[in-house]
């Protein structure tokens, strides 16, 4: 690390910081290069690249976790290769392997160590991996070529400190198309975002929460991050729809509330007019963790779940398993965390 940056573990935001390597492959030929660390965080390509213009891109988000002994884990990276590619086929871009993707991550975090934070400090190495074509090209096709790359990024919490909750208000608009790309990582449902999550923080909300794009009366999706609700007879419940990302911290959650909390788990429609039905509610995600939602703004009145400053029990159990098994604590499901 150059010895010139000090970081300060405890105060991080979700902000880029440069660190000393990033992967890179290219795809030329119909196959990918060895690929390569290098310290250059510019990239220099075609003014005709798709990804410029068509939106040909997709991306993934993970972490490195610090361990109490000092190792260093990687959470479900496996569930991010696949869903990289689910992302690739939509978009017509080749698929990455997975063992590429996860020797990718590990060179990643291995060459940039010192920038994954103490463990305690409730800080993370993210992890950026993204494609995107490239090479010259002017008609609406597929690219001729394709980087595949992974950064890395000390980070703190995306929203407010840690397990604080926050309020969101439904927005007017949608991220994405009823069959469109809402179930994939890709740069176009987070353009869709920008507008809308730009009135909600204007107005004072942490984020804004997206209806299904065909109704507008079911929860989808909270800004970049998934929506559960736990219910008066303690169900944990999350919307089901192909328009909503996958994300893996949801289904880590589902199988968290199922086996160690023994509580009955469903995915299904989630009616923004039966909000009442959830004692408590959170967004989660990579980034996110889990943020516990103090309220939710719908036709200009605040629906509150268990308390706008305090967090319900549920939501602080499954916190503690989940950051828990993140953070090397407490063991968890077999595959779920990798040694770096
Ligand atoms: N929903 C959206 C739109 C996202 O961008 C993310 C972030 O990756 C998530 C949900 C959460 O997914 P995961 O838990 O896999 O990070
Ligand atoms: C993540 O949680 O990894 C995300 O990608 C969310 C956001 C930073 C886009």
């Amino acid at each position: 690390m150059n010895k010139d940056v000090k970081i300060n573990w405890g105060n991080l935001g979700f902000n880029y910081i440069k660190t000393d390597y990033r992967y890179i492959s290219v795809w030329k030929d119909g196959q990918w290069d060895e690929g390569r660390l290098t310290e250059d965080n510019m990239l220099n390509i075609s003014e005709a690249s798709t990804a410029l213009h068509y939106g040909q891109q997709c991306f993934e988000g993970l972490k490195a976790y610090r361990r109490k002994d000092g190792k260093i884990q990687l959470f479900r990276v496996d569930r991010n290769a696949h869903r990289m590619n689910e992302s690739t086929a939509k978009l017509l871009m080749p698929e990455v392997p997975v063992d590429k993707f996860i020797d990718a991550c590990m060179q990643v975090v291995k060459a940039n160590e010192h920038y994954v934070p103490p463990y305690g400090t409730g800080a993370t190495l993210y992890l950026r991996p993204f494609i995107i074509g490239v090479g010259d090209n002017i008609g609406v096709k597929p690219a001729p070529e394709y980087i595949f790359s992974v950064f890395a990024v000390p980070v703190g919490p995306y929203f407010k400190d840690g397990l604080t909750p926050c309020n969101f208000m439904i927005a007017d608009y949608d991220r994405a198309a009823p069959y469109g790309t809402g179930g994939q990582k890709v740069g176009g449902n987070y353009a869709a975002s920008l507008h809308p999550h730009r009135i909600a923080v204007d107005r004072g909300f942490a984020d804004c929460i997206y209806l299904d794009p065909s109704t507008h009366k079911k929860i989808e999706e909270v800004g970049a991050a998934n929506f559960f609700g736990i219910t008066k007879n303690n169900e944990f419940i999350t919307p089901k729809s192909p328009s909503i990302l996958p994300s893996i911290t949801k289904y880590s959650l589902m199988d968290i509330a199922r086996d160690y909390l023994k509580m009955p788990v469903y995915e299904r429609d989630v009616y923004i007019d039966n909000i009442d039905e959830f004692k408590e509610a959170g967004a989660c995600g990579t980034a996110a963790v889990i943020t516990p939602i103090g309220g939710i703004e719908y036709k200009d009145k605040l629906h509150v779940f268990h308390s706008e400053t305090e967090v319900g029990p549920v939501t602080k159990e499954l916190y503690r398993i989940l950051c828990g098994i993140q953070f090397g604590d407490i063991e968890g499901p077999e595959g779920w965390t990798y040694l770096v």
